[in-house]
Order: C-alpha cells, then structure tokens, then sequence
C-alpha cells in the first residue's frame, strides 16, 4: 500500500528538486534539500499523505513516537506540564510538531481544565487535517496557528520536533573542511562537497576524515520561540547528546539517518519523499541558543531519568502486561531510555522541575 501511495509521488519531487537545482545554479547545500525532501508543499516527506507513525510496518508506517508506543508518556509528563502550568501561572499548552496528534489527545486528557487552550504549530498541511479530526473531541480548546505571534504565554511541548530540522552537512578531508551538498547527475542526485568556512561548535581532535551536522535551523527555532515566551516553560523530548559527545573524534560518519518502514538507512539521496530524515540533536547547542535569547535550562537528562521522577513506574503498576512491555520501552537504556533526553526552559526565573529531581545532567551540557 505504502510503495504504491509513495510512487506516485516520486517524480514530482523530482521536479521540485530539478527547479530547486537549477536557480540554485546546480548545487543544493544539504539543509536546503532536506527542507524540499521534508516539506515541499504536497510531496514532501511530512507534507504527503503516507502513515508515518506507527509501532508495526504492516501499518503503513515508518517509525514509532514515544506517544504512539504507550499513553503512560503522556500522562507521566503531564506531571510535568501540569506543574510548569501552575509555577509559571499559565493556561496554555503550545505544541510544536504534533504529528497524528496522539499526544495532544492523550495530554488533553491528563490536564483536563487545567489547560484553558492547547495551541498546535506544524509545518505539515496533511498532518493538521489528521490532528483535526483526531482532536474533534476536544472541540474548541485546540487551535491551529501557521505562524508565532509577537508573544507567547503558556507551556511549550516538542517531541522529536528538533531532530525533523534541516541540518547543513560538512566534512573535513584531508584536513580541510567542505559543505555536503546534492547534484545532479542524470536521472540520479549526487554528493557535491565544496571549500567552506563552517566549522563545528568544537574543534574536532585528530586530523582524520571527519562527517558531522551544523544545527542552524534548530538553534534559530529555539532563540525565536524565547524571544517570544514572555511567561512560561519549555520541554524537548528528541535523541541526542550534549556537545563533547555529539562531536567526538570518533563520531565520523554523523547522525543523518532515514527512516521508513521501521528499517534505518543512511542514504537521504534515494527514495526522496518516501522516507523521514532525521539528525541527532546537539543538546549543547539548543542550551545555548536558549539561553542567548533569555531563557533558563531547569534541567537536562535522560528520557528514562525523566518519566520516571515524574511517576511512570508507579503508572506501569496500575496498566495491564501488554501497556507496560510497551511503556518499558520508553525507559529502557537499549531502546528509548538513554539516547532520548529532555531539556527544559524557563522564560522568567528558575524553579525545581520535577522531572528533573534527580539525574540532572545540566552540568555535561
Ligand atoms: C518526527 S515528527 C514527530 C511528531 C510527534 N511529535 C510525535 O512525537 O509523534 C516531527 C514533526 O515536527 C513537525 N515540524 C518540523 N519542523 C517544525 C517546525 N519548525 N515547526 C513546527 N513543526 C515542525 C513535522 O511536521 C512533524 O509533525
């Protein structure tokens, strides 16, 4: 079913990405082309109509979300929301890239009248219709916004939002550094690197060839959304690592990685549209980025560290075999429970975050 929906689709990806070359002069630095591969209009990977989310491939779907594998995520962090609610005097849940909109529902449902709105921001058309009608429920409480007002109240959420932004790609060779980009060469697209004055956040130790990601549009993201917070909190949920890990000298092929029907790859030039492209999040950066533009880090750790200060075992105790094998994915070290962290921000003074009550790796940032 997928392969037939997608192959529709390929040649006038194709097409954007041919237009995209040619004003560009024949070479699309990574970022760009993975904004097209992700987001063009209608056949992008998150603006066409495929499944995406889901814990099975016979589904359809490509990868699975925490608020997909098990609705105890969503009811341990609403621990943590329903706090940052009541510390920051706020009403409103901001989601920032709510994909089939399972855990608006499922927070909609924990926070009850605690949350007076629950406001969602996300590029993709297709995936707010799917928000829409698995949010009907919830009425008129949930709104949809195409673009940040001047001012934001209210408690921030993204789940795996920052690893969906465009990362430039730069290699150094033989001592020197370049910017991946695509060409195309004949029917197929092609790596094209280029002399560039780029540089990773951290001098990279050794003098081997050496792959890595430059986050421009996930820190930009993060500093816009703080000039904006004037009261309230943020939390991002995505796999990554602060920066002393995401740049060690051994971590020479970088994080770029493709996902489609539950099976990795790390080739973004083939199957454009058909498959997510996703990169490890620099922690360190998002760190920074936040705090440049004001906001304060109440805390970094593990996912697993997370949900359980918040309760998730005493939750696993209550649900039957089956809910708690799937939610034990969420905390073990081997699956979700250690390559996820969680960072989380204050717009205007700092206060003890629950979620963060032990385990605080703030100082490995
Ligand atoms: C990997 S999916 C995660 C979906 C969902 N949060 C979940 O955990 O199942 C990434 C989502 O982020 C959205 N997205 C990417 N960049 C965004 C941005 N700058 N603003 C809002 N949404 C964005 C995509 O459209 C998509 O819905």
């Amino acid at each position: 079913m997928k392969q037939e929906h997608g192959a529709a689709h390929a040649d006038p990806i194709h097409r954007i990405i041919d237009a995209s070359l040619a004003r560009a002069g024949g070479w699309l630095p990574f970022d760009r082309f993975m904004a097209l591969a992700l987001y063009a209009p209608q056949v992008g990977y998150y603006a066409n109509a495929g499944r995406k989310f889901g814990t099975m491939p016979a589904s359809g779907s490509d990868f699975v979300t925490a608020p997909e594998l098990s609705p105890l995520f969503a009811q341990a962090l609403s621990v943590q929301l329903g706090e940052a609610l009541e510390r920051t005097g706020t009403d409103e849940i901001w989601e920032f890239g709510a994909g089939s909109g399972a855990l608006a529902s499922q927070l909609l449902d924990a926070l009850g009248d605690r949350v007076a709105r629950y406001r969602i921001v996300d590029l993709s058309a297709t995936l707010r219709e799917r928000q829409q009608v698995r949010l009907a429920a919830h009425g008129g409480k949930v709104e949809w916004l195409s673009e940040l007002p001047p001012t934001i109240e209210g408690v921030v959420i993204g789940n795996e939002v920052l690893d969906a932004m465009p990362v430039q790609l730069i290699l150094r060779r033989q001592g020197s550094w370049f910017e991946r980009g695509v060409i195309q060469v004949g029917e197929r697209l092609q790596w094209e690197d280029r002399p560039t004055l780029l540089r990773p956040p951290i001098d990279i130790e050794g003098e081997h060839d050496y792959l890595t990601e430059i986050h421009v549009q996930g820190r930009a993201f993060v500093a816009t959304l703080a000039d904006r917070l004037e009261r309230g909190a943020a939390f991002f949920i995505d796999y990554g690592f602060p920066e002393a890990e995401y740049f060690h000298p051994q971590r020479a092929m970088g994080t770029v990685m493709c996902h489609r029907g539950h099976q990795a790859d790390a080739d973004p030039l083939t199957d454009v549209g058909l498959k997510d492209i996703t990169a490890h999040v620099d922690f360190t950066g998002i760190a920074l980025a936040g705090q440049d533009a004001g906001l304060e880090v109440l805390g970094y750790t593990s996912q697993a560290r997370f949900l359980l200060n918040l309760g998730l075992l005493e939750l696993m105790a209550s649900a039957s075999v089956p809910e708690r094998a799937m939610a034990a994915r969420l905390i073990h070290e081997h699956e979700m429970g250690e390559l996820f962290k969680v960072i989380g921000f204050a717009a205007s003074g700092s206060w003890d975050a629950a979620g963060f009550a032990e385990g605080d790796r703030s100082h490995t940032l």
